[in-house]
């Protein structure tokens, strides 16, 4: 199966014979009664004892001050203790007196700004939800959840394709000049799934942009800001310094959160944006909440109290997930490389590998592995409205199964790739 020879260029009698090779193996695993589950990007349980000395760590002795005298037990400080806020603001690129250090959810938090901005309205725009075309731009391959919160809300989603810079740019500019077309969803840094930090043009060009919607809003969902596998992790231009540069600054809200740094579920989110956002934002929020959970807050404090000390952390995490990464990309590279059926990219960090197939062939691909055992994310789940419309992209998390796993995994998904590739190919 390691020949370099085209699929495409075999006969048909050649590929029946790769079928009948590849069926042989595939089936093994069948009959192996394999259970595995590479469809989340939650981290590993390794990852989670990492920052387990949150809880050796003793408020009680140490005391429940934040760094300006609060009491982190009461309610105040609306928007977080001032030593997350400045911390978040660092990972951010923002002032801390534009970040809100919030709850232990940063999409709960894009889910709500999004809400404010169809039911109340922003820029003193009227509400979105009045506006019977309301459309929103969707990266794809992208998120699933943000795509789920669009069609929560009723935006309908273009399609603009991701390249390896980033979203393809020219149809952006070409798109927000529909005054309909009210945002998009971003994720900057070794996006979802592709992996692909956005190039200095690329941001330089977003900052750049002068929507038609006085109210379009860009959610910088910067999930995996310090995600890094190696110490020279990608560059992301700071998209608010950028921005500032053409009076733009409003464009941009910020998220993220410490999901996949601390305990995923249990961390803190934050948001960091312009002023006017922020007060727009406050508004809501003042209604909202009396107070996040500040105890939490304190506690991430007190063990991270610096970048330095996050730089810390995420290189213990690289160090769990890059051999995990790497088992699966040496795969797929053996296997499947020279074959002109599967493209991939190789992340720098983040929590995926995105996998195009041959088109027509993703769903395929994904009940072949279902029935060898194994549970891939939802094929077309990478598109909004789960349908991909080449059926061609798989996202693959291999931050939580073993190494171990990790190889028969990916040995099911090449061959299930393969035998794919044959049926289509051979035209059945
Ligand atoms: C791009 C992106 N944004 C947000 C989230 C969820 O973040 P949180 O746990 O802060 O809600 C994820 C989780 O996988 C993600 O991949």
């Amino acid at each position: 199966m390691n020949t370099k020879k085209l699929l495409k260029d075999y006969t048909t009698e050649q590929l029946c014979e790769l079928e009948r090779t590849v069926q042989k193996r595939y089936d093994e695993f069948v009959a192996a009664g394999i259970s595995l589950n590479m469809a989340r990007g939650k981290p590993a349980s390794d990852q989670l004892d990492l920052s387990d000395d949150m809880f050796s760590l003793s408020l009680k002795e140490e005391g429940f001050l934040s760094s300006d005298n609060n009491d982190c037990r009461n309610y105040g400080l609306l928007y977080g203790i001032p030593e997350c806020r400045k911390l978040f603001g660092e990972i951010l690129g923002v002032d801390a007196e534009n970040v809100m250090a919030c709850g232990s959810s940063s999409l709960n938090l894009m889910f709500d700004f999004i809400a404010q901005c169809c039911y109340s309205g922003i820029a003193g725009c009227k509400p979105w939800m009045f506006n019977k075309n309301r459309k929103f731009i969707a990266v794809v391959p992208g998120y699933d959840r943000h795509f789920a919160i669009a069609q929560y809300f009723g935006l309908e989603m273009i399609n603009v394709p991701m390249t390896s810079k980033g979203p393809d740019m020219d149809m952006i500019e070409d798109i927000i000049k529909d005054p309909d077309v009210k945002g998009m969803f971003c994720v900057p840094k070794y996006s979802n799934p592709d992996g692909i930090t956005y190039s200095d043009e690329t941001v330089k060009r977003l900052a750049a942009m002068k929507p038609a919607a006085k109210d379009f809003r860009v959610i910088w969902d910067n999930a995996y800001a310090v995600h890094d596998f190696y110490d020279e992790g990608d560059k992301l231009l700071n998209i608010f310094d950028e921005a500032e540069k053409y009076g733009n600054q409003d464009n941009f809200v910020a998220f993220t959160s410490t999901s996949k740094i601390t305990y995923a579920g249990a961390g803190v989110s934050a948001i960091g944006t312009s002023k006017n956002n922020f007060d727009e934002i406050s508004k809501r929020l003042t209604l909202q909440i009396i107070s996040y959970d500040k105890i939490n807050q304190l506690r991430h404090c007190r063990v991270y109290k610096s970048m330095d000390d996050i730089k810390a952390q995420m290189k213990k995490h690289a160090a769990i997930l890059r051999p995990k990464f790497s088992t699966v990309l040496e795969i797929l590279d053996r296997e499947l490389s020279g074959l002109g059926i599967a493209l991939w990219n190789e992340p720098k960090g983040g929590y995926f590998i995105s996998l195009d197939v041959v088109t027509g062939s993703a769903k395929y691909v994904g009940e072949l592995c279902k029935n060898a055992g194994l549970t891939l994310t939802g094929v077309g789940a990478t598109y909004p409205y789960g349908k991909d419309p080449e059926d061609k992209n798989i996202r693959l998390a291999p931050s939580c199964p073993s190494v171990e796993e990790l190889k028969v995994a990916s040995e099911i998904i090449c061959l299930s790739v393969i035998l794919a590739a044959c049926k289509e190919l051979k035209g059945e």
